[in-house]
């Protein structure tokens, strides 16, 4: 066998070995007391773009596609999960001071206005996470409404 066969050979090896390494999934099924649809008037519209846009790394619930099944592309998107969770969780926003709240809501802002996100990598094979003009608009009208409700309630 030549030395570029082998190491094809090797290679396909390496890749079906890793497929048996699935990480954990981040699918909790649950809503919490401290979901923010629970705490604060989330229009229908705003749901239906965070939940496509933002939830599978902002949220307990991550709405695998059938390449999230092959690795690494599962790794790639379980480090994003978590570190996505532990800056914000929507399912978790309750837990927050009112005042980490407002920050938050100010980096959804920014991020939206800078288009960091959802990040580019993620919206390029996730078609339906990219935002639109109008979704943006929507989401920074609701994110300014709310940021001026929870300014009053202090
Ligand atoms: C593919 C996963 C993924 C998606 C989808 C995603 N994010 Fe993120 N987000 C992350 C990660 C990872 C971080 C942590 C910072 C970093 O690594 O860039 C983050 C950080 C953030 C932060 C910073 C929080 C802070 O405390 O500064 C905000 C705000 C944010 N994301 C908002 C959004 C919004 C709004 C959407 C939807 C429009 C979204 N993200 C979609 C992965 C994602």
């Amino acid at each position: 066998m030549s030395l570029g066969r082998k190491i094809v050979l090797a290679l396909l090896f390496v890749f079906i070995g890793i497929q048996f390494i699935q990480p954990a999934r981040n699918k909790s099924g649950q809503v919490l007391p401290t979901d923010i649809t629970k705490m604060y008037n989330l229009p229908e519209n705003v749901q239906v773009v965070l939940k496509n846009a933002c939830y599978d790394c902002h949220s307990n619930n991550t709405n695998y596609q059938w390449y999230a099944t092959i690795q690494p592309v599962g790794w790639w998107l379980a480090s994003h999960i978590k570190k996505g969770k532990a800056d914000l969780n929507f399912n978790e926003f309750g837990n927050y001071s009112k005042r980490k709240q407002q920050s938050k809501l100010k980096a959804i802002a920014n991020s939206v206005k800078d288009k960091t996100m959802p990040l580019p990598a993620y919206a390029l094979i996730h078609k339906n996470a990219k935002l639109s003009k109008e979704d943006k608009i929507l989401l920074l009208n609701w994110v300014e409404n709310l940021k001026d409700s929870l300014s009053q309630e202090n």
